[in-house]
């Protein structure tokens, strides 16, 4: 029996479920129901951020789910993330506070600085003219508040490089539970995997598939040889083993997908692992240049 790997522990002492369906790029009108079937399907861990855009959708959605008695609050894991134009302390917690009315939550499980870049208030985009110097110890301690309010239940960051969260961790009373960066067999973060890993930082990976259409980011992931060699031989599809892969590395993964087939396919990974030959075989793929990373635009 394959070990499952359902779950890894937060350095709260949480456990964050090692599969999450990403919300990133799923249109208001679609992501109520991708939502939904998930949670039927067995998912308990929700990716979220205000400036996707669909909050309020998934919100009233989740209502539903409890009223409905499908899932209770406590059984669910949800994220969201604070953006960067509400980084000054002072615009914290109302960030946090829409959140939530959005999500029709009285908590959520982790709230992420969305990225390590400051933009002017009210801004969407990250236009050059809007970017301002960030300051995120300043901006930490206001989500420290928020941990000790008991409204979000962990903090952490997103899209920071290894420098950014050592800074941070030299400053921070309270250290960030994750580091939600992109991560996909194309782009293994190992440096940064380990330097987590030192300072008990769960790296959790978005983008998992190589988010196939977003051509900005590392998008052959599902075509690699290597990977779909091994699907082949386990009788898995590219997107399980790529996923399952993740979960063997030891960090959550997050799929997203407004499709039903495929938010099961994607659930599917864990009565199952790669053995440790075909496993080995994933050190070979060459990595993506960094150009994907350089771009900041969304995820
Ligand atoms: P769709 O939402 O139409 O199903 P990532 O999570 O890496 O960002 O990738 C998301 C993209 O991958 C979406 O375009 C999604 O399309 C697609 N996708 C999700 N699951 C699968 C799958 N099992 N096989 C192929 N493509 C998938």
């Amino acid at each position: 029996m394959a070990n499952e790997i359902r779950f890894f522990e937060l350095n709260t002492g949480a456990k964050i479920p090692s599969v999450g369906l990403g919300t990133w790029q799923a249109p208001p009108g679609l992501v109520g129901d991708a939502v939904a079937a998930a949670v039927k399907i067995g998912y308990r861990h929700i990716d979220c951020a205000q400036v996707y855009g669909n909050e309020k959708e998934i919100g009233v959605v989740l209502n539903k789910l409890f009223e409905d008695g499908v899932v209770k609050r406590e059984e669910l894991f949800i994220t969201s993330k604070l953006w960067c134009s509400d980084h000054a302390p002072e615009d914290v917690p109302a960030a946090l506070d829409r959140t939530l009315q959005d999500l029709q939550l009285d908590y959520v499980d982790l709230y992420l600085i969305h990225w390590p870049i400051r933009s002017k208030k009210g801004s969407v985009g990250l236009k050059l003219e809007n970017l301002l110097p960030t300051d995120i110890p300043a901006t930490w301690k206001a989500m420290e508040a928020l941990y000790d309010s008991g409204k979000a239940r962990a903090i952490g960051v997103s899209n920071f490089a290894t420098k950014k969260l050592g800074d941070l961790l030299e400053v921070a009373r309270i250290p960030p539970a994750v580091n939600q960066v992109e991560c996909h067999p194309s782009w293994r973060q190992t440096k940064l995997r380990e330097f987590c890993k030192s300072k008990g930082v769960h790296l959790s990976g978005y983008s998992p598939l190589g988010s196939p259409g977003t051509t900005w980011i590392k998008s052959d992931v599902l075509t690699n040889p290597i990977l779909t060699m091994v699907a082949e031989k386990l009788g898995k599809t590219p997107a399980q083993v790529a996923l399952r892969w993740g979960l063997q590395m030891g960090h959550s993964v997050l799929p997203k997908s407004t499709h039903e087939e495929r938010i099961k396919e994607n659930f599917d990974v864990f009565d199952w692992s790669i053995p440790e030959d075909l496993f080995a075989k994933f050190s070979e793929i060459e990595q993506a240049s960094t150009t994907s990373q350089g771009n900041f635009i969304c995820p």
